[in-house]
């Protein structure tokens, strides 16, 4: 029997490529930008699986184009990118890479919670730039105490609840907003499950850990940020869209909360005039929580896994469509 033809629409850690390399034929897109709509429609035709990347916007068109496609690895715990109903109805699967990866984004939301509480940035900024001209001053560059501040958790899934473990760390009261409640969690680290306006009230350290969806998109509105502390941080490592950013620039500006740490945007990349990118009580990074070296190999290797387990007839591990395979 032939093998499989898959596209990877970008170059993926070697463990993973050497995986896929045993079992496919595999047609790797070579450069750093990503393949456009066009591209990627002439790179799927005729293949029997792809490795997307959440840059990769898999919607109806490119699906119809590629007739021969039945199971789409999606290099990323989201995929928000990718028409899902629209795959199962084509009995199509998607298979994403949850837990490995959760440790990673855990850590740099917490990192950039801890930078932009601290000045972190700013204050790099400040001794490069030649502006330490004073040794020390009582009231040069305060931040905001981490340690024994409430954190308020946006979804309490894996990276939800690995923050919040950090967060124990610091003694800081977890509170947390979930469509279910989560005993085991709440037991573990002391966290209370409590209505989002409650949440927002209450919360020194807001942290967003949702799936982009219908219901999440612009959770964080202008209402929402309104009733948050002055002296309230807002972090985002999940997708831009969940929150409103022309929202979230008005009150970072107004003073209405302290500061943002921010790992997506609205769309990516962010252009560089993203009025977002004036304010110093904002840090950025370019969408790169779970960019830890092991944790990118993992993902590979993951992504491999699901498809090799797919073409040998097993259920992959990481099904998303789960009602899709019975299907088949
Ligand atoms: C990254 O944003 C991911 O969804 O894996
Ligand atoms: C600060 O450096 C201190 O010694 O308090």
């Amino acid at each position: 029997m032939s093998k499989a033809r898959i596209f990877v629409s970008r170059e993926i850690p070697r463990a993973g490529r050497q995986l896929l390399e045993q079992h496919f034929t595999v047609d790797v897109w070579p450069q750093y930008a990503p393949p456009n709509k066009q591209q990627l429609i002439e790179k799927i035709a005729g293949c029997a699986g792809m490795v997307s990347l959440l840059s990769d916007k898999i919607d109806a068109e490119v699906l119809a184009a590629a007739p021969e496609l039945k199971i789409i690895a999606q290099y990323a715990v989201g995929y928000d990118n990718i028409d899902v109903a629209e795959a199962s109805r084509r009995n199509i699967c998607v298979t994403n890479t949850p837990d490995v990866l959760t440790e990673a984004s855990a850590d740099f939301a917490f990192a950039q919670l801890m930078a932009v509480a601290r000045r972190v940035v700013e204050a790099d900024k400040y001794v490069r730039n030649g502006q330490w001209q004073v040794a020390w001053h009582p009231s040069m560059m305060l931040g905001y105490d981490i340690y024994g501040a409430t954190i308020g958790i946006i979804g309490a899934g894996r990276i939800g609840q690995a923050v919040a473990r950090r967060a124990r760390g610091f003694s800081m009261k977890v509170l947390y907003y979930s469509s279910s409640p989560k005993p085991d969690f709440a037991s573990e680290t002391g966290a209370r499950r409590v209505e989002l306006d409650e949440l927002l009230r209450e919360s020194d350290f807001v942290s967003l850990h949702v799936p982009l969806n219908e219901g999440t998109r612009s959770l964080i509105n202008a209402d929402r940020l309104a009733l948050m502390k002055k002296t309230a941080f807002l972090i985002n490592n999940s997708r831009g869209p969940v929150v409103d950013e022309k929202a979230l620039c008005q009150a970072l500006k107004s003073g209405q909360i302290a500061g943002a740490a921010l790992d997506v945007f609205a769309s990516e990349p962010t252009p560089a005039d993203n009025p977002l990118l004036l304010l110093e009580n904002v840090v950025v990074a370019p969408h790169i929580s779970s960019a830890s070296h092991a944790t990118r190999a993992r993902m590979a290797v993951m992504v491999a896994e699901n498809l090799i387990a797919f073409f040998t007839g097993k259920r992959p591990a990481n099904l998303v469509n789960q009602q899709i395979f019975k299907a088949i």
